[in-house]
């Protein structure tokens, strides 16, 4: 971390709810922080610059071509420890998710390589928009953290989903982002993900709903907290994530080459495939015509976690195992079994698991009593096993 630790940028966009935005400052500067505010020229049709001015105590300046000998937006991404942008309207967000630097803001943004915490408001018409969502999905697979806005009444009258959040929520989540460890730099940190398919023949497969989210999570997690990540993904529609080596699978079998590949090099593995439990015993070379297309002959495949803790020395390996909360017992079993070190039970008893945000179920430890975890977004789940990972890594 550089500087004083306590550097913030605040950028500030064209929204109403850049006045809320003032509140916040205060409370960042009650907290100890040093804050510039870089308000994108729009913004100031409704908070002027003498006003961040006054509040902040530092000149403010939006465009890259004023103090053009100071380097500005160079320099005020070196200095900043953090960078919060509240609001963030559908537009400022379009153009960092684009990757644009036509204000001091987006090339501050694009510049800096400091943790950013996204605040957005706006219409809930403008979040809900398939291009606004598209873009805060590429940035939270970027590592940006995007608060999702509050339901509410809007100033249009409106009700829904787009209200700025209230300061002691964006407080909340900054405090997260300024405590985030970099306790896996160093760690080499090895997760499957998605949902491994057997071809039947070169149009068919036998496949699972799994959507890998879970394992991106986990894979997203262990990157920021410094581990080096390699994932090993099985058809998931997911981008690819920045920072982290992705090696692309299609069948278990290909899924425990990869592992048999990497795990040796590896300080945890977490094992969040859905592997198919068998595959089509023979792979017909042509598609199959509908009137032969009448059985399929399966042989078992085999238990890559099982395979793979065989050759285990120091590494900590996490299992999943999607139950019903009535099957800690077996799930405990499929712990001592796989020669796993954690297993997450991830509790389907409610339905509706796969492709969802959030996830509820147990955390399985040898010796220890079985920790609930009540419902939280995958991201969540992801640190919590991290740190088991961590804990039992010595
Ligand atoms: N797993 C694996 N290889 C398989 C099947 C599962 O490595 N062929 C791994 C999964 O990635 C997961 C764990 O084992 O981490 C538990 O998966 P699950 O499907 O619950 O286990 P199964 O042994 O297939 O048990 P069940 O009979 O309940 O399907």
């Amino acid at each position: 971390m550089h500087g004083s630790g306590r550097e913030v940028i605040l950028g500030v966009g064209g929204g109403i709810a850049a006045y809320k935005s003032c509140d916040l400052l205060r409370r960042l500067r009650d907290r100890g922080y040093s804050v510039t505010v870089v308000p994108t020229p729009s913004s100031l049709n409704f908070v002027g610059a003498a006003t961040w001015e006054a509040l902040s105590g530092r000149k403010v300046t939006t465009q890259v071509f004023e103090s053009v000998e100071e380097v500005r937006h160079i320099s005020l991404a070196k200095e900043a420890n953090f960078i919060i942008i509240a609001p963030a309207t559908a537009d400022l967000i379009a153009r960092i998710a684009g990757g644009r630097a036509d204000d001091l803001l987006t090339n501050v943004v694009l510049a800096s390589d400091s943790p950013i915490l996204i605040v957005p408001a706006m219409h809930p018409q403008m979040w809900n928009d398939a291009a606004t969502q598209a873009n805060v999905e590429s940035l939270r697979a970027r590592g940006y953290v995007v608060m999702d806005p509050d339901v509410g009444a809007l100033t249009s009258g409106d009700v829904g989903q787009g209200r700025f959040p209230e300061t002691a929520r964006i407080l909340d989540e900054f405090s997260a982002i300024t405590q985030s460890k970099m306790d896996l730099l160093g760690k080499k940190v090895l997760v499957t993900s998605g949902g491994t398919r057997e071809a039947i023949d070169p149009v068919r497969f036998i496949g699972n709903q799994s959507s890998g989210k879970q394992g991106y999570a986990v894979a997203r997690s262990a990157q920021q907290r410094g581990a080096e990540v390699t994932l090993i993904a099985a058809n998931s529609n997911l981008q690819d994530l920045v920072g982290v080596r992705t090696i692309h699978v299609e069948s278990a079998s290909e899924m425990l080459q990869a592992l048999q590949q990497e795990f040796s090099q590896t300080d945890i593995l977490v094992m969040a495939a859905a592997v198919a439990d068998a595959r089509p015993l023979q792979v017909a070379d042509s598609k199959i015509r509908k009137d032969q297309f009448t059985q399929i002959t399966l042989v078992e495949n085999p238990d890559l976690l099982r395979t793979i803790t065989q050759t285990k020395g120091a590494q900590v390996v996490v299992a999943f195992a999607a139950e019903t909360s009535e099957d800690v017992a077996s799930a405990q079993e499929k712990l001592v079994a796989k020669g796993a070190d954690i297993l997450y039970l991830n509790d389907i008893s409610g339905g509706d698991i796969f492709n969802s945000e959030t996830t509820h179920g147990f955390i399985l430890i040898h010796g220890k009593a079985p920790v609930k975890v009540a419902q939280t977004t995958k991201d969540t789940l992801a640190h919590q096993l991290l740190d088991e990972a961590l804990l039992q890594l010595g």
